[in-house]
C-alpha cells in the first residue's frame, strides 16, 4: 500500500516559482510573439529553441528564461547545475508572474535503480537567479541515512517521518521522507536535520499548512489538484 502512495504522490508534484525578472529586464527579451508547447503558452521573458526546426522563438534573452519544448507536448525547463535533470512546466501564470513546474529529477528516485545514479540536488540549488521558489509551498525531505541513524530515526515514533519504500539508488531500508515541512527563510532547514542521514528538499504545492497526513485519501487529492 505505501508502495502506491508514493507513486501516487509523484505526480502531485507541482512547485510554484517566481519569477525575479523586472519588466524592463523583459523588454530585451522581447520579439517572441506567444507560442505554445503542449498547453503552456510561451511567450516573453521566456524563449525557446525548437527541436524539430533549430528555430529560436524570439531573441534569446537570459539563460534563466530559455526552454525547450519536449515532444512538443511540455516546455522544459533547464537545471542550473550541469548533468541534472530540469523541470517540466506545467503552467506559467504571466500575470501573477509565477509558473508550476515538476521536479523531474526526483522522479527519478521512483525508478528502478537503473546503471546510471545521478546525484541529487536540492531543487532550490538547480534554479536558475532570476526564478525563487514560491514560500507557500510545503517540504518534502528525503534522507538517505546510515544504518545507526536508520535504526534512531525509526525509533523516533515521528508520525511524520515516513519509512521510504522505493527510493532508485537509494537503499530504501535507509530511507525516510519527511512531508509537510514549512518554508524557512534561512534555507537549512536545520530544525529537521536527522543526524548521520543526507537531506534532500522538494518544495511541492498541493498541501495546505494543516494537512501534513500521510493518509492515501490525502495523495489522491493531491492528483487531482494537479
Ligand atoms: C510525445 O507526445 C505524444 C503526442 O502528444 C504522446 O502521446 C507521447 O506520450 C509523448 N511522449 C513522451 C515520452 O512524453
Ligand atoms: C497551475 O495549476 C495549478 C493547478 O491547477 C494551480 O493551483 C496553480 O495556481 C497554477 N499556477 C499558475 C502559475 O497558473
Ligand atoms: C546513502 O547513504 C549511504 C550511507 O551513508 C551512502 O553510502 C550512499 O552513497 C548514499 N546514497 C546516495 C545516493 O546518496
Ligand atoms: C539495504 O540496507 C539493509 C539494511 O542496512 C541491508 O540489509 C540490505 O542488504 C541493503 N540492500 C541493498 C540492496 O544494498
Ligand atoms: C540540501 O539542503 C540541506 C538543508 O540546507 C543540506 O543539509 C543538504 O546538505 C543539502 N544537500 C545537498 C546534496 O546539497
Amino acid at each position: 500500500a505505501m508502495h502506491g502512495r508514493f507513486l501516487i504522490f509523484v505526480w502531485a508534484w507541482c512547485l510554484p516559482l517566481m519569477l525575479v525578472v523586472t519588466a524592463a529586464e523583459e523588454q530585451q527579451v522581447g520579439g517572441c510573439s506567444a507560442k505554445s508547447c503542449g498547453s503552456v503558452s510561451i511567450s516573453a521573458p521566456f524563449w525557446f529553441a525548437d527541436w524539430q526546426t533549430g528555430r529560436l522563438c524570439g531573441s534569446p534573452g537570459l539563460p534563466d528564461f530559455e526552454l525547450t519544448c519536449y515532444n512538443g507536448s511540455h516546455p522544459l525547463l533547464p537545471s542550473s547545475v550541469p548533468y541534472s535533470t530540469g523541470f517540466a512546466i506545467t503552467n506559467i501564470s504571466y500575470g501573477e508572474r509565477s509558473l508550476c513546474v515538476v521536479d523531474l529529477g526526483k522522479l527519478e528516485l521512483f525508478q528502478d535503480a537503473s546503471d546510471r545514479c545521478l546525484p541529487l540536488w536540492n531543487t532550490s540549488v538547480k534554479l536558475g537567479r532570476q526564478l525563487r521558489i514560491d514560500p507557500i509551498n510545503l517540504n518534502l525531505i528525503f534522507y538517505n541515512c546510515t544504518e545507526e541513524a536508520t535504526a534512531a530515526a525509526a525509533a523516533r515514533r515521528d508520525r511524520w517521518l515516513v519509512h521510504a519504500t522505493t527510493m532508485g539508488c537509494v537503499n530504501a531500508s535507509n530511507a525516510f521522507v519527511r512531508a509537510g515541512v514549512p518554508y524557512d527563510p534561512a534555507g537549512d532547514y536545520a530544525g529537521y536535520a536527522l543526524e548521520g542521514c543526507d537531506a534532500i528538499i522538494l518544495p511541492v504545492l498541493g498541501m495546505s499548512p494543516g494537512e501534513t497526513s500521510t493518509g492515501a485519501t490525502d495523495y489522491e487529492q493531491l492528483i487531482k489538484d494537479g
